[in-house]
C-alpha cells in the first residue's frame, strides 16, 4: 500500500482503538505471565506498545516497563490512561529500537510483542531486524515473548483470497473490513471503512503473517531459540488446531551458557 508506513496504523487507529480493541485479548492472564517471567520489579519492553492496553496494567504490576511505538498518537492515548505515567514512553521504530535509553539499565528480562503485532511489521526484513535488536537488548536469561495468530488454512495457497465484511452494524454507524490476501507474499492487506452520517473514515492497515514455524526459523537466524510454546496466556496446550500461539524465544547461547559441563 503506496505512503503506509510504520506509524500510519497507529495514526489512523488511535481515536478508537480502545473501544474497538480493547477486550480483544486476556489482559489479566497476560500480566501475570509476564510478571512471572520478568520476576519482581523485572523490566520489560513492549513493542508496539499502542495506547497501553497492556503497557499500563504490567506497570500497575509494580514491573519496569518501557513502551515503544511509532505513532506519537498511539502514545498520547497511554500516557493519558489512568497510570499512564508509570510507563517509560519511547517514540521508535521497532524495527530499529535505536532510541539510546533502551540499551541502558542493563537490558530487558522480557521482552513483548503482543496481539500479532510484529506483523505489522510488513516486510520480512524488518521483522527480521526487530528480532535481532530485541536479542541485542535482552538481559541475561532475558526472553521474548511473541502472541500472534495462526495463519488459517487458505493462507499458504497461491490465490490471493479477497473479502469484505461487516466489522460492526449499527444505528447511526457501518464498519466494513475490506481486505486482500497474497498468499505469496504472506501480505494482508486492508482498510476498516467506517461510515457514519457525517462520512467515511478510512483505517488501513497492512499485515506480513508467518506460521509458527517460519517464525521460529526466522527467530533462529537471529540467534533466537523457542523455549515454549503455548495456544494462551495461561499454558493453553498448543495443538494443530489453535488459531493463536503464545511464543518465549531465548538467546541461542543461553543454551550454551546453562548446559552442564
Ligand atoms: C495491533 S496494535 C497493538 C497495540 C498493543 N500492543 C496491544 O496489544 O493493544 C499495533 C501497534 O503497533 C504499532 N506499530 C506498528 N508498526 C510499528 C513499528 N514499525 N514500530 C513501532 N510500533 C509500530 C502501532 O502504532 C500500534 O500501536
Amino acid at each position: 500500500m503506496d505512503g503506509y508506513g510504520p506509524s500510519t496504523y497507529g495514526d489512523r487507529f488511535a481515536d478508537v482503538y480502545d473501544d474497538w480493541y480493547e477486550d480483544v485479548s486476556d489482559v489479566g492472564a497476560t500480566v501475570e505471565r509476564v510478571a512471572a517471567l520478568a520476576g519482581p520489579g523485572g523490566r520489560v519492553l513492549e513493542l508496539g506498545a499502542g495506547s497501553g492496553r497492556l503497557a499500563v496494567p504490567l506497570a500497575g504490576r509494580g514491573l519496569e516497563v518501557w513502551a515503544v511505538d511509532a505513532s506519537s498518537a498511539m502514545l498520547d492515548r497511554l500516557r493519558a490512561r489512568p497510570g499512564g505515567d508509570g510507563v517509560r514512553v519511547v517514540l521508535d521504530d521497532m524495527a530499529r529500537l535505536a532510541d539510546p535509553a533502551l540499551a541502558e539499565g542493563g537490558g530487558f528480562g522480557v521482552a513483548l510483542c503482543a496481539f500479532n503485532t510484529l506483523f505489522n511489521l510488513t516486510d520480512p526484513g524488518a521483522q527480521r531486524a526487530c528480532l535481532a535488536r530485541v536479542r541485542e537488548l535482552l538481559a541475561l536469561g532475558g526472553v521474548l515473548v511473541v502472541e500472534a495468530f495462526v495463519p488459517p488454512p487458505g493462507s499458504e495457497g497461491d490465490a490471493a483470497v479477497a473479502a469484505v465484511e461487516p466489522r460492526h452494524i449499527g444505528l447511526d454507524e457501518v464498519v466494513l473490513t475490506i481486505s486482500r490476501l497474497d498468499p505469496v507474499t504472506r501480505t494482508i492487506t486492508g482498510q476498516h471503512l467506517q461510515i457514519t452520517e457525517h462520512g467515511v473514515r478510512l483505517r488501513p492497515w497492512v499485515l506480513h503473517y508467518a506460521t509458527p514455524e517460519q517464525l521460529d526459523e526466522m527467530a533462529a537466524g537471529e540467534g533466537l531459540r523457542l523455549v515454549e510454546r503455548h495456544a494462551g496466556w495461561r499454558g493453553e496446550p498448543f495443538t494443530p488446531e489453535s488459531e493463536v500461539h503464545v511464543s518465549t524465544y531465548a538467546p541461542a547461547d543461553a543454551a550454551d551458557r546453562d548446559a552442564p559441563r
